[in-house]
């Protein structure tokens, strides 16, 4: 049988799981293709990595590296030396990173100095703050990366800006979008806001992970704050992410009593299908996330960011996203109008069809598979 061309796919942490299912899917379809999945385990808790596979019918890892978690160097590092070992074993033709966090620069740096070329899905967004590790993780990436899969014109903008040469630049679209596409209708029928008691369009959701939110007790209880004013109008489910959760353990002064705190429903970091339901249903979003800015900006739910900037400031243009940064009487403001405007409809934006995974692909094989084609 012919050589098939090795693609390593990387994974480390929950939003990259959703950006590796379609393209993994999509390579699958050509047999010239062997996509082998590479999960560093950066995350590992089941609801934060295994959750993820079985919802969006992922096989489990090729590989596993099982970094763990640590300081950005060890972390960083950790990858690294392990991820080494692995190209150098599977000799691979391509690696492909996805989004921005430290499995993306930690293995696209490998690669590259075992001369193995790196393609970068969700190239090219820049928040311009590089207090955020993630802003770091992207322009170095897109640096080192040989093919850049963007999905919106400021992406590609930011790339040729900074000297990207505009041969390795391919806008593809979203697909995160592609995988919220295929599973939606799935999502809608499991109805998670009945389990958790609620009715559709009469509670927000919270989701806070930032070092910025959450790493200082000060912004934290601020934030807290302002979220348990806003929980009066509308009750608030907040699966709370295992960083935001050590600070809550950590934090006495923050007078947030999970069992008694009757407008904040505290629960476990949910899976991809029933965290998608819960989105499709809610009146709106609190989140710091990245990818929820653009998840609810095609599903037309209100999505207030507790950040000051984004880098993806096309959810704020044509999606339902709006900044509130992390001050107590902006996020009370902000989501009390929410709470009484009527819903507005968001335009789509161009490529974010359900068919950016295909797109890659096709790249792909007229550069390494078929030339002529
Ligand atoms: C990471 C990414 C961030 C992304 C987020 C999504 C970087 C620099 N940050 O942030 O861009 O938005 O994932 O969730 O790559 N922990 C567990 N169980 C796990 C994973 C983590 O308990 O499965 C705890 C550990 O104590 C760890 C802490 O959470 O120290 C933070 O995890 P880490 O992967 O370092 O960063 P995140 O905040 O998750």
């Amino acid at each position: 049988m012919k050589k098939r061309f090795k693609i390593l796919l990387v994974a480390g942490a929950r939003p990259n799981f959703m950006k590796i299912a379609p393209v993994y899917f999509e390579l699958k379809k050509h047999p010239e293709f062997r996509p082998i999945i590479v999960h560093t385990g950066q995350h590992y808790d089941k609801e934060m990595s295994s959750f993820f596979f079985r919802d969006l019918q992922l096989p489990k890892p090729d590989i596993y590296l099982g970094v763990g978690s640590g300081t950005h160097a060890e972390q960083t590092a950790r990858i690294m030396v392990a991820f080494e070992q692995v190209c150098i074993k599977k000799k691979p033709e391509l690696v492909v990173v996805v989004g921005d966090v430290n499995s993306t620069i930690a293995c696209a740096l490998t690669a590259v100095k075992l001369f193995i070329p790196v393609a970068h899905i969700e190239a090219g967004l820049r928040s311009f703050d590089r207090t955020m590790p993630e802003e770091i993780n992207r322009l170095l990436t897109d640096q080192i990366s040989d093919y850049l899969f963007t999905t919106c014109d400021d992406a590609n903008k930011n790339l040729l800006r900074e000297g990207v040469s505009e041969e390795k630049i391919f806008f593809v679209g979203n697909v995160m979008i592609d995988t919220l596409r295929k599973h939606l209708n799935l999502a809608r029928t499991i109805k998670m806001c009945k389990k958790l008691g609620l009715k559709e369009r009469k509670y927000g959701i919270l989701t806070l992970h930032r070092p910025s939110n959450v790493d200082d007790e000060r912004v934290l209880q601020n934030i807290m704050d302002g979220i348990s004013e806003v929980s009066k109008y509308l009750p608030i489910v907040f699966p709370i992410h295992p960083r935001t959760d050590q600070r809550f353990d950590n934090i006495t002064f923050l007078n947030y009593d999970r069992e008694f705190n009757k407008g904040i429903m505290f629960i476990n970091p949910l899976g991809y299908l029933e965290f998608l339901s819960l989105m499709s249903d809610a009146r709106f979003v609190l989140t710091d996330s990245g990818g929820i800015q653009e998840e609810t900006t095609i599903l037309g739910i209100p999505c207030l960011t507790l950040r000051n900037n984004t880098e993806r400031p096309i959810t704020i243009k044509q999606g339902t996203n709006v900044l509130v940064g992390n001050d107590k009487e902006r996020i009370i403001k902000e989501a009390r109008r929410i709470i009484k405007s009527s819903e507005f409809k968001p335009q789509i934006p161009e490529l974010w069809d359900g068919n950016a995974a295909e797109r890659v692909v096709k790249i792909l094989f007229s550069k390494f598979i078929s030339p002529a084609s």
